[in-house]
């Protein structure tokens, strides 16, 4: 971790986390800060650990060692202000619910106690479908939209969340050309407000392009800083093992 980072620098330092879902740990010893107003992609092979970093990073997961904090200007960052977009797969949609509810849910943090959502809060969520295209959806099930329609709705829960911090995991999985197009250009927003993304990512062509830093994960941390620092072949072929770069056609 580099400890000369300022702390009005810093949005999540992450100490010495070690995460085991039984005996055998998946995620070993990680140390990693990351800074504020920055992006930075998380990136590894399947079972890398990079789902169980975001989920042990929410407190969703308990780890054997280790803890998280979260920076505001004023300190320590409140819940609501941590959006979260899952990895699409592990979403059961097995409840009614309006995609406007979905979205809304976004906005709860902000909500005083047993208060329901307001006039302001409707048109956050909806101005959040917008964005990603789904306006006409608005009353619509989730459960009887398409995977990427879905993904859509999730991201727009975490846009109408107007957090600090925003942790998505895989969020362009199943999001059509242009969709990951706009998404993009709303998360360079996000980031030039002065809030921080950190993003599960498995494309190695868009990673110079759409973010400020790479992590680059295989149970450990291989390798974090700069895209221009430590995007280069030698660190994905320890990442992904020896000649992956070649593989997919990158080198
Ligand atoms: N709930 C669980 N119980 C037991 N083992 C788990 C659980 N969730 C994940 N694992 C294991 O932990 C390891 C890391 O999983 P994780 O989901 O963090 O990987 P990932 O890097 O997100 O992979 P992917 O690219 O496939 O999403 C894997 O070996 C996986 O099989
Ligand atoms: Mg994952």
């Amino acid at each position: 971790m580099n400890h000369n980072a300022k702390k009005s620098e810093v949005a999540i330092e992450v100490f010495d986390l070690t995460v085991a879902y039984d005996i055998k740990p998946v995620l070993w010893d990680v140390d990693i800060l990351f800074r504020r107003a920055k992006s930075t992609a998380i990136v590894g092979p399947n079972g890398a650990g990079k789902s169980t970093l975001i989920k042990a990073m929410l407190g969703m997961i308990r780890p054997l060692t280790g803890a998280v904090h979260f920076y505001s200007k004023s300190g320590l960052l409140q819940r609501n202000q941590i959006a979260y977009v899952p990895q699409s797969a592990s979403i059961d949609w097995d409840f009614p619910i309006t995609v406007l509810d979905v979205v809304l849910m976004g906005r709860y943090g902000h909500l005083g106690w047993i208060k329901r959502p307001g006039k302001h809060d409707r048109e956050l969520a909806t101005d959040a479908l917008e964005k990603v295209g789904m306006q006409d959806y608005k009353t619509r099930q989730i459960s009887e939209l398409s995977g990427g329609q879905q993904q859509r709705v999730f991201l727009a829960r975490a846009f109408a969340q107007e957090a600090t911090v925003y942790l998505m995991d895989e969020p362009f999985k199943g999001v059509d050309a242009s969709t990951e197009a706009a998404i993009v250009d709303l998360l360079k927003e996000i980031i030039s407000s002065g809030n921080t993304i950190v993003l599960v990512h498995h494309d190695l062509n868009t990673v110079a392009d759409y973010f400020d830093e790479l992590c680059l994960i295989n149970k450990r941390i291989i390798a974090h800083g700069p895209i221009e620092k430590v995007f280069n072949e030698e660190n994905i072929n320890r990442t992904y093992g020896r000649n992956s770069l070649a593989k997919a056609g990158l080198a």
